[in-house]
């Protein structure tokens, strides 16, 4: 990597009069690489990427987005330095077509004075033509993006971001009211972004949805990091232990044995609990 990160955060925090939603969380974001927030609920991850966004401003800490210090103000602010934001429910209106939801407003036209409309075929084809480039191919781009899969109305939100020229691509939990195969189509719309060389911000609490396309993880818990790993340094059952609070369930596991002397009936309860662990820290094919 030469030069400085698309996005670098050190040390963020954030104050909502007394409550610590967030401290001292550090991370970057590159070019062409995903970076992904995990955290349960309540961690601050929707706080983390208020911040980036511009929804909301920082307590403390540094945020750079290609090596220069930026205070954001608005969102408007955040969309002017290239930092898009898909929000899993807002991302597309379903009744309106596929072609009006990738441009919002902003759709070209052509003619001048009182003639000047929306040129809808023009519209249409940059459309399909962009959302080409993610693998989706829209026979009809007048059909409504609610008669599309979860996962290809997200990807409608993803293609009009890179389009418009966002550098940064933030996804809050764009999986999590997904089932199994549409997560799938969802993952290969980041994987698309990152090789069109956007820096994806990837939110989810499901580490098995970050690991395949992660090149960096963000753990968050209660506000606080308890990691920012290169893929390179952490595994997969690392992540899913850390996730999981498996390693206060292993710490207890332990104990539990250790404190059974011979009691059966305290022996089970950590035979029991070591089972879980396993179970968690299984990789399904
Ligand atoms: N606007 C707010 N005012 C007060 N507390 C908030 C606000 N937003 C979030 N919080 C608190 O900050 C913490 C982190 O929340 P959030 O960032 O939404 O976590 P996550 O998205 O990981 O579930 C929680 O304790 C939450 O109650
Ligand atoms: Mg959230």
């Amino acid at each position: 990597m030469s030069g400085p990160a698309l996005l670098e955060l050190d040390s963020i925090s954030k104050h909502y009069g007394n409550i610590i939603a967030l401290t001292g969380v550090t991370t970057l974001v590159n070019a062409g690489e995903v970076t992904c927030v995990l955290g349960d609920n309540g961690a601050g991850k929707s706080t983390f990427i208020k911040i980036i966004a511009g929804a909301h401003q920082q307590s403390g800490g540094v945020m750079k987005v290609e090596g220069e210090q930026v205070l954001f103000d608005s969102p408007r602010d955040a969309l002017g330095k290239g930092i898009a934001t898909v929000y899993q429910d807002l991302a597309v209106v379903p009744l309106m077509s596929v072609w009006r939801n990738f441009f919002l407003g902003q759709e070209p036209t052509k003619g001048w004075g009182p003639f000047r409309r929306v040129d809808r075929e023009k519209a249409s084809q940059i459309a399909k033509d962009e959302m080409a480039k993610m693998g989706i191919d829209i026979r009809d781009t007048e059909q409504a993006v609610g008669t599309l899969s979860g996962g290809e109305r997200q990807s409608v939100a993803i293609a009009r971001a890179a389009y418009f020229g966002a550098k940064v691509l933030i996804l809050d939990e764009p999986t999590s009211a997904l089932g199994v195969r549409q997560s799938g189509v969802v993952l290969r719309y980041i994987i698309e972004a990152r090789n069109r060389g956007l820096g994806v911000i990837f939110i989810t609490h499901n580490p098995n949805h970050a690991y395949p396309v992660g090149d960096r993880f963000l753990i968050l818990n209660r506000g606080r990091s308890m990691g920012n790993f290169a893929k390179e340094d952490i595994t997969r059952d690392e992540l899913i232990m850390m996730m999981s609070g498996g390693a206060e369930l292993e710490a207890l596991t332990k104990e539990l044995e250790a404190a059974s002397g011979g009691d059966e009936s305290i022996a089970r309860v950590a035979e029991e609990f070591a089972d879980e662990l396993e179970e968690r820290t299984e990789t399904p094919d």
